[in-house]
């Protein structure tokens, strides 16, 4: 009998440490969580991230040939019956063929109250903008950088006393709350 009934097959995209794939992993086994995460992909080999997934017996494939990431990561998806992409601390920019390709939702979370500050060193730019708020934000993936549509954000307040480090660390807090957060309601809305 399948033992997930009408959970979403997940993959879980990561590059590095992995602290939001954590916490993803932590939410798919709750019992009323929408997804099951069956097998995550690095295009770094040496990613923390890998570790845990693999201690949480889930299929790792983090050796993906580089100039063939996109393809073998199709086939991957495809093997697995995957429903839903989720992106985690990935730093690679997934090609509009691949997004036309896989042709189910890929969604992200992002560090930044998006639009605001797209791209790179999202914490860097609103404190030397002297914002009085960051955040994170979990958006749909499409063919243009940071811009799908948001689907769930959450602000935290920038302190004077504020750095680089301790907003990365305040803003990391709630990407580990919505991101499951999100993933739930993006997929009941569906
Ligand atoms: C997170 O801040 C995420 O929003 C950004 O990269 C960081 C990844 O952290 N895209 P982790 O690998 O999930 O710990």
């Amino acid at each position: 009998m399948e033992k997930y009934p009408g959970k979403k097959n997940t993959a879980v995209f990561i590059s590095g440490r992995g602290s939001n794939l954590k916490s993803l992993i932590k939410h798919s086994k709750k019992k009323n969580s929408l997804i099951k995460i069956r097998l995550v992909i690095s295009n770094n080999p040496d990613a923390e991230g890998l570790k845990y997934a693999s201690r949480s017996k889930i299929k790792i494939y983090g050796n993906i040939n580089k100039s063939n990431f996109e393809n073998n990561s199709l086939k991957l998806l495809e093997k697995y019956n995957i429903d839903l992409i989720c992106l985690a601390g990935f730093m690679k920019i997934l090609s509009g063929n691949f997004i036309k390709k896989f042709s189910k939702p890929i969604l992200n979370i992002h560090p930044s109250l998006l639009p605001k500050y797209k791209g790179l060193n999202t914490h860097e730019r609103a404190i030397n903008n002297k914002d009085r708020f960051a955040g994170a934000s979990i958006h749909k993936v499409t063919e243009k950088l940071d811009s799908g549509k948001v689907i769930l954000q959450k602000k935290v307040k920038i302190l004077k006393t504020d750095n680089i480090r301790s907003l990365e660390k305040k803003v990391l807090k709630i990407e580990h709350e919505i991101y499951p957060k999100a993933i739930d309601k993006f997929l009941t809305n569906l």
